[in-house]
């Protein structure tokens, strides 16, 4: 890295290995892993990254200061990653990537050897929370503390056999099934009590954080499950000085409602309703086709529109617009994804329009990218000193984690920018208002 302003005192250095830890070696973790070792050996490009091609501005437009932002904060580097995972299903990541269908063989012949030599850690798994996976990599353990304990162990032992200095761990695995907040996630001390007492109302995925909290190592959550998004374990990363981030990767049709929703709305046209359907045929489509899964990511995706358009406030313009959200498990399609928008507009004396949205994509290609970038901006966080939830990286989420009493903020623009002023804030430089304060008479 070759710094372009003086790095704070109080940010300690990227010195040592960065190790990234996903439970769950799906369509997504294998992408991911996949990719990285492709860019390192220059294969490939990390196109989708901000951390890896972005730029950020400083000063003002005159200064002509826009480093990219790898060169201005000082993040792990790809060559001092190392990649580990839990999954129930045995497959090594190069099997696991095979059978993902996402990368081709051309992609992967490549890389086989290093991707063979990746294998999951087993899960804590129960298949109540995820009821279309079984697999036998599997813990035992009396009690869900012990589970938890076993996956503390296993950061430790990764740690040290790959010689790293700190770990992130970002949740790639399967959405689990709606559960509500209920007492045992108000406070840590009912928490742990309910995982001794093997209560229902703790899933894996917290099992998974908890032990992450209390190993410092920083958290994000992939998927719309509570996961860390609970007050107890907001608790936890607050007293032990750990970022937390989450839910649910903001990729291919709710990124699209993010874009689009702000543009109607700085124009002030009405939106009458909002159709959105998708056929998607990988594994995540298929537990998805469970409806106590898909609810949990239903709430996700439903939630993003209310809060950029503020019907509160623009009543004649939002009140009462309808919003359908479907996904249907199509298996022909394997990971590519299609998704159609139907968007019910009004205009100017109340004249209606349409938006036809036919996106084609490639769910694990967009997800792969905010995978690494996560990682590697949750482990910056954690040395520049913040803890609990990092609002700043809103911008990668579809249901951003907010301060209780807070609305989340959903538009991509003001998450794009308060990522990157916060980048300049800890950085120490000024944030940039793109307030033109010379076209005002003083
Ligand atoms: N691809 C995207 O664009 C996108 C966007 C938003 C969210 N997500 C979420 O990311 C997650 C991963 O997606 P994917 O396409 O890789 O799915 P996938 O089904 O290919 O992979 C998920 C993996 O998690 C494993 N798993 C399930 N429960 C586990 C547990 N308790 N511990 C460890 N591993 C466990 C499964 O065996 C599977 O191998 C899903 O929750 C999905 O909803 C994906």
């Amino acid at each position: 890295m070759t710094p372009t302003s003086k790095t704070p005192a109080s940010i300690k250095p990227a010195t040592g290995k960065l190790g990234i830890l996903t439970p769950g070696l799906g369509a997504v973790a294998t992408t991911f892993i996949a990719g990285s070792e492709s860019i390192r050996r220059g294969l490939s490009k990390p196109i989708g990254s901000l951390t890896q091609m972005a730029t950020v501005r400083l000063g003002k437009r005159t200064e002509n200061r826009s480093p990219l932002i790898k060169d201005f904060v000082p993040l792990a580097s790809l060559d001092d990653l190392a990649f580990g995972a839990w999954d129930p299903i045995p497959d090594d990541a190069l099997t696991a990537a095979r059978k993902a269908g996402v990368l081709e063989a051309r992609d992967l012949d490549p890389i086989a050897d290093f991707l063979a030599g990746i294998k999951p850690m087993p899960a804590v798994f129960d298949n109540k929370y995820v009821t279309r996976i079984n697999g036998s990599n599997v813990k035992k353990g009396a009690t869900k503390r012990d589970l938890a304990e076993q996956l503390r162990q296993d950061m430790r032992d990764f740690k040290a056999k790959h010689g790293c200095s700190r770990l992130a761990v970002v949740w790639c695995a399967s959405t689990e099934v709606f559960i509500k907040h209920g007492p045992t996630h108000a406070t840590l001390e009912a928490f742990e009590k309910a995982m001794l007492a093997n209560d229902e109302s703790i899933a894996p995925s917290m099992l998974y954080a908890w032990a992450a909290l209390m190993e410092d190592v920083p958290f994000a959550n992939g998927a719309p499950n509570l996961t860390v998004d609970i007050p107890a374990l907001l608790q936890l990363a607050n007293d032990r000085g750990v970022p937390i981030s989450g839910k649910d990767f903001k990729t291919g049709q709710t990124w699209m409602k993010t874009v689009i929703a702000p543009g109607l709305k700085a124009r002030m046209l009405g939106l009458a309703g909002w159709y959105s359907t998708n056929i998607l045929g990988n594994r995540d489509g298929e537990v998805l086709d469970d409806p106590a899964s898909f609810k949990t990511k239903e709430e996700s995706k439903l939630s993003v529109l209310h809060t950029i358009l503020q019907p509160d406030k623009y009543p004649e313009l939002y009140k009462d617009f309808s919003h359908v959200v479907r996904i249907n498990y199509y298996p022909p399609r394997g990971d590519n994804k299609e998704g159609w928008d139907n968007i019910d507009i009004v205009g100017w004396m109340n004249y209606p329009m349409q938006i036809k949205v036919n996106f084609l994509c490639r769910d694990s290609i967009l997800a792969a990218p905010i995978v690494l970038d996560l990682a590697l901006f949750s482990d910056f966080a954690h040395r520049a000193g913040m803890k609990g939830i990092q609002e700043w990286l809103s911008f990668y989420y579809k249901s951003p984690m907010a301060a209780a009493g807070l609305q989340p903020e959903h538009d991509l623009f003001i998450q794009q920018t308060k990522l990157k002023n916060t980048l300049r804030h800890l950085m120490g430089e000024e944030q940039i208002t793109h307030l033109g304060l010379e076209y005002y008479a003083t």
